[in-house]
């Protein structure tokens, strides 16, 4: 694979790239627990236009392992860009001098590209509006293989916010390179674009859509369930009308396959009920531990 410079988009890999960085993060998992000094040198810029647990900190884990060192901002407020109103274009022309790398969350859609326009260092997007979210869906790509052994030949379910979900809009991206069929199930309101199924579907993916959560857990291998974005509806009265309808509970379990893997890239508010964490299925915490070992992966490839 050639060199990684940014990773603004899932869809500036092909499947070449995403099995090597599925396989470099297969050997960061004995890295992640003795730590090395690869990037010893190398400097990681975390700036947070929105809020994040797992992300930002995750990524701070992954440097921290390889030995390198972090700066950083976890609030716009707390910036010149939220506070006194500086650019965007301005703040990384400044960051670049202070770091090697900027991993940036931004609300607006585009923000990312537009950031890596602007910088003579590294880019990596760790989540822009409601469009893109690359690295979770590396870890998740890497759970799935992790969890089930292979990604082709598998029925995946992406469930929930469909339309306001910037993971699942990844993630279905990702997997179009890849056998898979994809059940996508969401209330009407939240369906997925039409674009990206036309893309899904234009990579030769099988796509069904079904707006019942139990349709969308039956005879499938993985459940990849997500949160309703409650920040990005324009009308709160339209997050009410659809909150609390997809939901997994104790009484939905029993069409759980033995087999079958329940994903979620958190948080969750009350889509995932916490009586199933203790179910052989519920993975969404290994997954966790996964968006370490994956962004240890991405930064070794880009900086190392
Ligand atoms: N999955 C995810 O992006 O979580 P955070 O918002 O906590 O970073």
């Amino acid at each position: 694979m050639g060199e990684l410079r940014n990773l603004i988009s899932i869809h500036d890999l092909d499947r070449e790239q995403i099995d090597e960085i599925l396989d470099v993060a297969a050997k960061m998992e004995s890295v992640s627990v003795k730590r090395s000094k690869d990037l010893e040198s190398k400097i990681m810029a975390v700036l947070f236009f929105e809020p994040s647990t797992r992300t930002r900190l995750s990524f701070e884990s992954a440097m921290l392992r390889l030995g390198g060192s972090i700066l950083g901002f976890a609030e716009a407020g707390t910036s010149s860009a939220g506070g006194k109103g500086e650019t965007l274009a301005d703040t990384i022309r400044t960051v670049e001098r202070y770091a090697d790398i900027i991993v940036m969350r931004h609300p607006l859609d585009g923000s990312a590209r537009v950031a890596a326009e602007f910088s003579s260092i590294p880019i990596i997007n760790a989540g822009s509006g409601s469009e893109e979210h690359p690295t979770q869906a590396l870890l998740d790509l890497y759970s799935i293989k992790k969890l089930k052994g292979k990604i082709d030949g598998l029925t995946i379910s992406l469930c929930g916010d469909l339309k306001y979900g910037r993971t699942v809009h990844s993630l279905g991206m990702g997997l179009s390179h890849y056998d898979v069929k994809i059940k996508l199930a969401a209330p009407q309101q939240l369906r997925m674009k039409p674009a990206i199924i036309d893309e899904m579907k234009k990579a030769g993916v099988e796509v069904v859509q079904v707006d019942d959560v139990k349709e969308a857990i039956q005879d499938v291998d993985v459940i990849y369930m997500t949160r309703i974005q409650k920040e990005r509806f324009p009308d709160v009265r339209e997050y009410d009308k659809v909150k609390g309808r997809f939901r997994i509970g104790t009484e939905q379990v029993e069409l759980l396959r033995d087999d079958a893997i329940v994903l979620h890239p958190l948080p969750r508010v009350d889509e995932l009920s916490s009586n199933i964490d203790h179910l052989p299925q519920a993975k969404y915490f290994d997954q966790v531990y996964n968006g370490v070992i994956l962004r240890m992966a991405v930064l070794k490839m880009i900086l190392g």
